[in-house]
């Protein structure tokens, strides 16, 4: 059952649809979205016309549905510059192995991608096609360039396919869509307008010696997805980034460091103007008590090496002491107990927020795509589910900022 809640009003959605067997579901998308007040145009790749008709799709659009790039008739109505620029979303859905190998090349032989090569929209992908197709390293190598380069990737889904396979590449639920549709266009966005936001990101390095260091295995990409919704969002973004060979998003000032004691330092720097301080770094617990100035040497007769570390400072507590300070929101990578574990950092970390996850659970946090998160305040509790590192950011700073808000006086909100 569908509920016009009208979410959408005044939202442009074109509806971009690729040849795979989930083109059945377009229709229903179609309705759904136009039940929240979304306007929605339909183009149709060649082989999408296999699968479901233009005329279902006019039919339940209300527009006259987009097929080729050379058609005089269509090009006299909405051109395709033209209907690039209407869109306020490219929604590819479904979007097959071909349409992302496509995208991925920038070709602009038919409509549906020389749409998206002419577009500023945000465009998302979900993809939808045989398991190992999908995971096929054409396919995961494509998907991984087409997200550096700000495409949004939802799902896919697990179950069983068409095929009679089970694993990865259902195109995610009508319901899913539409809600991610819907929390995409309504973010926290007045509420991190002009904010200034520090996020410290990836792992921290500590030399022994000129050649070795200690560190562990943080991506960092949950911190630059963060970074990059909240640059989106009109937020004034510092992210203080340990090595990572992520790419800066737009719009974000980035600060590289190595060491747990340099990104104290440059945490400490952001402090007078910074609102909101977000720990995302996987600090090194310990350093070396000294760096050996020289290589340290293995010697024939010792089977040993007995290293002397010493703690790092804790960069969030230490933010968290100051005076005037920003509004702070810690991470927790818990095995085991993660409810009691993540309270207990609350509280003497003094923190205000703190995001939860488990990552003994396999396909989410350090180093993967994907996470979930449970979030703490002292009185609150809010579950993010399993998805992109983009859409989990996003959820993630619609609360920050939901809550950050109460924090100001009313005077401050103004
Ligand atoms: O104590 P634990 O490492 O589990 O705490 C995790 C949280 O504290 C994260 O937000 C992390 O960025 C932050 N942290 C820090 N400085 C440290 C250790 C952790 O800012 N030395």
């Amino acid at each position: 059952m569908s509920i016009a809640t009208h979410l959408l009003v005044g939202k442009k959605i074109l509806l971009g649809i690729s040849g795979g067997i989930a083109a059945y579901k377009c229709a229903e998308l179609t309705r759904r979205l136009k039940d929240q007040g979304a306007d929605v145009r339909v183009v149709m790749t060649k082989s999408a016309q296999e699968f479901i008709t233009p005329l279902t799709m006019q039919a339940v659009s209300g527009h006259m549905v987009a097929t080729s790039l050379l058609d005089p008739q269509a090009q006299a109505g909405m051109g395709h510059i033209e209907l690039s620029k209407w869109a306020d979303m490219i929604l590819l859905a479904p979007a097959t192995a071909n349409l992302i190998a496509r995208l991925h090349s920038g070709f602009a032989d038919e409509l549906l991608t020389t749409l998206c090569l002419a577009s500023t929209a945000p465009i998302v992908i979900a993809p939808a096609m045989n398991m190992n197709m999908y995971l096929a390293a054409a396919t995961q190598y494509n998907l991984e360039i087409l997200e550096k380069r700000h495409f949004l990737i939802w799902g896919p889904g697990e179950g069983i396919q068409a095929c009679g396979d089970i694993g990865p590449g259902r195109m995610l639920d009508t319901d899913d869509l539409v809600q991610r549709v819907v929390a995409f266009f309504t973010p926290q966005e007045s509420t991190l307008q002009g904010i200034n936001i520090t996020i410290t990101a990836g792992p921290t390095q500590e030399a022994l010696d000129p050649v070795r260091y200690i560190s562990n295995h943080s991506s960092g990409k949950m911190g630059f997805a963060l970074a990059s919704v909240a640059a989106q969002w009109g937020a004034n973004v510092t992210l203080i980034s340990g090595p990572t060979p992520l790419p800066t998003p737009p719009k974000v000032r980035r600060e590289k460091i190595i060491s747990a004691q340099q990104m104290l330092t440059a945490s400490l720097n952001t402090l007078g103007p910074c609102d909101i301080f977000i720990g995302c770094a996987a600090v090194a617990d310990y350093r070396a008590k000294d760096i050996c100035q020289q290589k340290i040497k293995k010697t024939s007769q010792d089977e040993e090496l007995t290293l002397c570390l010493v703690k790092n400072p804790d960069i969030i507590a230490s933010v968290a002491k100051h005076e005037n300070r920003p509004y702070c929101v810690g991470f927790a990578a818990e095995t085991q107990s993660l409810e009691q574990y993540a309270k207990a950092k609350l509280k003497s970390k003094n923190l205000d927020l703190i995001a939860a996850n488990d990552v003994a659970k396999e396909g989410q946090g350090f180093n993967s795509d994907q996470n979930a998160l449970t979030v703490f305040s002292s009185r609150q509790k809010f579950d993010i589910k399993l998805a992109d590192k983009q859409e989990v950011a996003r959820q993630l700073l619609n609360i920050i900022a939901e809550q950050y808000k109460k924090t100001l006086t009313r005077e401050q909100k103004k």
